[in-house]
């Protein structure tokens, strides 16, 4: 029944009763009430009052578990849900308004799964690219130079050696840059190789000193999956490059409770609270497409290389029952 129609049947129904109560007890009203009428009248009144409020109190309570709710929900955390069989005449409202969220949240992932998809797409022409273009054209470059040395004068050799080193330091770059854009270790080495990989790369940055507690064998995983862990050590460790001032970062990989967690702590000045941007947000959304979850925090003690403090990234994945969206590496 709708709620109007509810509300009006439980005021009906009360002050049927009240009115029944006037009729049929022996009470009466003079023209002039006295003073032991009055009384009865406010008794009267204040049960009617007590009574519809206690009734419409339970129809309308979980409208305000509703509302408290609505404050709460943030797509980036679903599963918040409201208990239908507690919810008593408000059930169906209450049914309509989960089924709303799960809708949002399907809709939130998939559209989270076709965008990071996307953005894996586009590193991946962009790392083609550069290898292509312009690692082909720096080569050709760096032949050139070596051909044209040889026919040099003498005063001009020293310049083009110097010249070759450039060209070569840039070309490394790219590679590295294009290495970085599309992990082709994750897909020829492994997971464990592809950390390896990172760690190797964030101290060769004048990045501190990261201490490796990776398994020689890591159960086998989707390869959705394996890009998430890929992707999200990846921003981690950027971020302790780039904010953490640390001198020592751990990075770890472990089967723990049903569940492999890879863990990146360092010791550096720790995040602030609430702290989010794009690199945390996509942290998150990678970890929930492949149903993980993900916990950033400061840990407030110091860390390996006795720091003021900490931060810890912790990725869970379940390995029992991993359910990847489609997202390509
Ligand atoms: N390891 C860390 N130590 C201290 N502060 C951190 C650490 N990681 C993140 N932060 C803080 O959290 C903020 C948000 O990080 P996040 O990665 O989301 O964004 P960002 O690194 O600033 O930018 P980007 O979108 O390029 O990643 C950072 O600006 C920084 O202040
Ligand atoms: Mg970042």
């Amino acid at each position: 029944m709708p709620l109007f129609w509810r509300v009006c049947l439980i005021n009906g129904a009360v002050f049927l009763a009240g009115t029944l109560a006037l009729a049929l007890s022996p009470a009466t009203v003079s023209r002039q009430p006295l003073l032991s009428e009055f009384v009865v009248l406010l008794f009267g009144l204040t049960v009617i009052v007590l009574v519809n409020g206690a009734l419409l109190r339970s129809l309308l309570r979980p409208l305000d578990r509703l509302t408290a709710v609505t404050t709460k929900i943030d797509l980036r955390y679903p599963g918040l849900r409201l208990d239908e069989a507690a919810s008593g005449p408000a059930r169906a409202l209450v049914r309509g308004f989960n089924a709303m969220l799960e809708r949002l949240e399907v809709e939130r992932s998939t559209s989270t799964a076709r965008a990071l998809q996307a953005q894996e797409a586009e590193r991946q022409r962009i790392a083609q690219e550069l290898h292509d273009e312009v690692g082909q054209s720096l080569t050709a470059v760096l032949l050139g130079l070596r051909y044209v040395k040889d026919m040099a004068p003498e005063r001009v050799r020293a310049e083009l050696d110097g010249l070759r080193d450039t060209t070569r330091t840039s070309l490394e770059e790219v590679r590295r840059i294009s290495q970085r854009l599309r992990p082709g270790d994750l897909t020829d080495l492994g997971l464990t190789s592809a950390l390896a990989g990172l760690a190797r790369d964030t101290s060769a940055r004048n990045g501190p000193q990261v201490r490796r507690h990776l398994p020689s064998v890591v159960p086998e995983l989707p390869s959705e999956s394996e890009l998430v862990i890929y992707r999200v050590a990846q921003e981690a460790l950027t971020n302790v490059v780039r904010h953490a001032r640390a001198t020592a970062v751990d990075l770890g990989l472990a089967v723990s409770g049903g569940a492999l967690e890879l863990r990146v702590a360092d010791d550096g000045v720790g995040i602030r609270e609430g702290a989010m941007g794009a690199g945390i947000q996509g942290m998150l959304e990678r970890a929930q497409m492949v149903g993980g979850d993900l916990v950033v925090r400061a840990t407030g003690r110091a860390g390996p290389g006795g720091g003021p403090g900490g931060t810890e990234v912790l990725l869970r994945l379940p390995l029992s029952a991993p359910q990847p969206a489609s997202v390509s590496s």
